[in-house]
């Protein structure tokens, strides 16, 4: 059945106006005053925004980490992303060295297929590159419509890449059109000063955060916006957390590098003191990078306001604090690292961004949505309320207020990061594809209606690009 939305204040990137909007066939059909209501069903939408479907491009779903598996998986982490605005995650596909890309790749396939109640894609993580990856690497891209790539230059011995993968990745994804995504922060730096601390007793969660300075944030993203130069190739550089990282992103795309910077809601609110809680509550708190000292919010807050960074992702990868953060007790380089966002990260930095004049209401749809789209090739099917667009629709009413707790959130995760904040703005009900998500508050979509997105490569000048290039 066709659905009309009425009476709701559209706002994209670009545009805040007030308009009908038509749904058809899962598509939006038509936008305009006065919209006939006939044969359609009828949202209201008096007193809401209308934004487009929040797009996070940083999840952690059943991933297998620091000795046990993300909490929430594809169907409590997808309904926890609706509940907050979210109706498109792209995930990150872990592979193992030595394993066919295809057979990490069946492997996400599994975990989202009749379980994502919001339609997924997946970035695929290079942890070695040779003639084999290479090989594979143009079905990655064509068959599976994954054009982003994502290298770790930390956690040593698990997940960390070395220079020669993180450069060869650049050429390779420059070539294909793919955009390569790195976490950087120096590894084995890290690995040094965590043997260290553990070997002077120093084991409490706060070390956590002292053994991963931000300097070796900032050093591994000017390493990488080099490398990203020389090859001429596009780089994403996901959650930063630090005025050193971001001065260097800063840097780098002054010098015209193709470098792009996403941050989250836990850098912008949450501080390192957090680690220092009592009764290894600090553990809760355990992610990479760590949390900073507060002065880094403004910085960042500041680099959003002005395009210095583009996105907000949650970086979601969730574990309890009872059973699996406490892996860690007495040894904090043990603690799984990784907190819950993916339910929260729109309307904290609704209210905390828009609602306190940080950032304006069309810089929010930007950065939680359409930037995201343009950057991982889902732009304008996804990203935007337009005729042609899916029907990815957020109700969002601006005025509520509620306080964040993990006694009311839809995550499977036995607690909050945010437990206590007084927030104002929530989504009032959700469209996937034109399909009911959310419902006045409440979940009534299926379990398994999500679709799985091939995206389209990333978008370069590419005749630019030819000029200067190292190839393989
Ligand atoms: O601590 C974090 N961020 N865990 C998830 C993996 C990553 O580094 O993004
Ligand atoms: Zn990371
Ligand atoms: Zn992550
Ligand atoms: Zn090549």
């Amino acid at each position: 059945m066709k659905k009309v939305i009425k009476n709701g204040i559209i706002v994209t990137a670009a545009d805040t106006y007030s308009a009908d909007v038509l749904i058809e066939n899962g598509v939006i059909s038509m936008i305009g005053e006065n919209i006939s209501t006939q044969d359609s069903e009828v949202i209201d939408a008096n007193g809401c925004y209308l934004f487009p479907g929040g797009i996070d491009p940083h999840t952690h779903l059943e991933m297998p980490f620091g000795g046990t598996v993300t909490k929430d998986d594809f169907e409590t982490g997808t309904i926890a992303a609706a509940f907050g605005g979210t109706t498109t995650v792209i995930d990150f596909c872990l592979t193992n060295k030595g394993e066919p890309l295809k057979d990490a790749i069946a492997t996400w396939h599994a975990k989202a297929k009749n379980k994502a109640v919001i339609d997924y894609g997946f970035h695929l993580m290079i942890g070695e590159v040779n003639d084999a990856v290479l090989e594979e690497l143009p079905s990655v891209i064509d068959d599976e419509g994954i054009t982003s790539f994502k290298v770790f230059m930390a956690y040593k011995n698990v997940l960390q890449a070395d220079d020669e993968t993180l450069f060869q990745t650049l050429i390779a994804a420059k070539e294909l059109g793919a955009l390569v995504m790195v976490h950087a922060e120096n590894g084995d730096v890290i690995d040094y000063l965590t043997k260290e601390a553990l070997e002077h007793g120093n084991t409490d969660p706060i070390y956590h955060a002292l053994t991963r300075p931000p300097e070796i944030e900032g050093e591994a993203t000017e390493r990488a916006a080099i490398f990203t130069g020389l090859a001429n190739s596009q780089l994403y550089v996901v959650h930063v957390s630090c005025a050193e990282a971001a001065k260097k992103i800063a840097e780098a795309r002054s010098k015209g590098i193709d470098i792009w910077g996403e941050t989250c809601p836990q850098y912008l609110l949450l501080d390192q003191s957090y680690l220092e809680r009592p009764d290894f509550q600090g553990a809760k708190y355990v992610w990479s990078p760590p949390l900073r000292e507060k002065w880094n919010q403004n910085v960042l807050w500041t680099a959003l306001k002005t395009g210095q960074l583009q996105t907000l992702g949650s970086d979601q990868c969730s574990f309890d604090f009872n059973g699996q953060k406490d892996l860690g007790k007495g040894d904090f380089s043990k603690i799984p690292n990784g907190g819950p966002f993916i339910e929260d990260r729109l309307s904290v930095f609704f209210s905390e961004g828009v609602r306190k004049g940080r950032i304006t209401l069309n810089q929010f749809v930007d950065i939680t949505s359409t930037r995201v789209a343009k950057l991982f090739g889902l732009y304008p099917k996804k990203g935007t309320i337009a005729v042609g667009a899916d029907a990815d629709i957020v109700v969002f009413d601006p005025t509520v207020e509620r306080t964040i707790s993990a006694e009311t959130h839809h995550m499977a995760v036995d607690y909050n990061a945010f437990e206590g904040m007084k927030i104002t703005g929530e989504p009032v009900t959700v469209l996937s594809r034109g399909e009911f998500v959310i419902r006045d508050k409440n979940f009534v979509g299926n379990i398994g209606m999500g679709r799985y997105l091939k995206r389209a490569k990333y978008e370069t000048n590419a005749k630019e690009k030819e000029k200067k290039t190292f190839t393989h």
